[in-house]
């Protein structure tokens, strides 16, 4: 069989794991690798002539799948949406890129005959749209919360041990956890995006707004647990939606996640509730959601070719 013929795009701290995971793995061909500086150093060995700049020229290449991994919303947005009117399959980390429109990705996908996917968009490491999923095929879900950006939750959590607001946001930079912008982490837009892509699925639509407590030097965390709370709920067909910073938890599952940890809750419309917990951020546990999108992507384009 042969190679499927990959390009990745980006090659920061998600895509860069990726190329080094797909470089070594069977099966695939990595064709290209899309990024801003082809000539920038980086912590991938990987042959130089695989890195551009130009989109035209790598889909050209007419890869069988893009993984999108770039730090800006609306250039992914816009490479996803070429790569699927060409009919290739694409996996997506990128929650700003995704959350700009899901509904008509998924559309322009199954047009044009392609697969889109992006578990590894929210949750890094954990399987929180999955959860969302479960959730809404077993009846109607009332609502959702969850602990959603890694970058504040360690900070949070290095914040109420007495860090400094600079070394813990330099710490969470360090880690792989801040995203390049982290003004987005710390201003709630990451999550935000996150709330539309888990309403998403838990409704069908994304809320119209999406209004976000920052986190700041000058917010006050003490001893008890701080967390910051993705959450949206329906109100009588209206979405409400909101990140705000809690101090008054009395949750167990969300006082007790550590680091970069994230959490989610679902609440079914019959009072059942779903939960899961996993790492949130970081490039090996985000490689391994891109990874495992990518295998279900694999097994589809088996069994379409197995009934043709
Ligand atoms: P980085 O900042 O480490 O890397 C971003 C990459 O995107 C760089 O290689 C950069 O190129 C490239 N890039 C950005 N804009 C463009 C553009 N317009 N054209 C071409 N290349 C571009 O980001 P991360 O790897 O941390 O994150 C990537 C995506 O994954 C983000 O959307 C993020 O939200 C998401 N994500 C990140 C997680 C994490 O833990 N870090 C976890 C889950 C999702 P160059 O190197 O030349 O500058
Ligand atoms: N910057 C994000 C976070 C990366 O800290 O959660 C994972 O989406």
């Amino acid at each position: 069989e042969a190679p499927l013929k990959v390009v990745v795009a980006g090659c920061g701290v998600v895509g860069g794991g990726l190329l080094s995971r797909l470089l070594w793995e069977d099966g695939f061909e990595v064709v290209g690798v899309l990024v801003r500086d082809p000539f920038k150093r980086r912590d991938v060995d990987a042959p130089a002539e695989l890195f551009s700049n130009d989109v035209d020229a790598l889909l050209a290449k007419k890869p069988d799948l893009v993984i999108e991994a770039l730090s800006e919303g609306e250039a992914g947005h816009d490479l996803i949406r070429r790569a699927l009117a060409q009919g290739v399959d694409v996996v997506s980390a990128n929650k700003q890129a995704v959350a700009l429109d899901p509904a008509g990705l998924q559309k322009l996908a199954s047009e044009n005959g392609a697969r889109v996917a992006w578990s590894a968009s929210v949750g890094g490491g954990s399987p929180m749209i999955e959860t969302l999923r479960a959730a809404r095929a077993a009846g109607p879900v009332a609502g959702f919360e969850a602990v959603l950006n890694g970058t504040v939750n360690f900070m949070l959590q290095r914040l109420g041990e007495g860090a400094d607001f600079a070394d813990a946001l330099a710490d969470a930079r360090a880690a792989g956890f801040a995203e390049e912008d982290p003004s987005s982490d710390l201003e709630g837009r990451d999550a935000a995006a996150k709330v539309k892509l888990l309403s998403y699925e838990a409704f069908g639509k994304v809320p119209n707004e999406v209004p976000c407590d920052a986190l700041s030097a000058q917010t006050k965390v003490g001893a008890s647990p701080v967390r910051q709370i993705g959450a949206c709920f329906d109100k009588a067909g209206h979405l409400d939606a909101s990140v705000s910073l809690n101090d008054a938890l009395e949750d167990a599952l969300f006082q007790s996640l550590n680091g970069e940890r994230n959490a989610l809750k679902v609440f079914g419309a019959d009072g059942r509730v779903w939960a899961c917990k996993g790492r949130g951020a970081g490039r090996w546990a985000t490689t391994e959601s891109v990874l495992a999108d990518v295998a279900d992507i694999v097994r589809a384009r088996r069994a379409a070719v197995e009934l043709v």
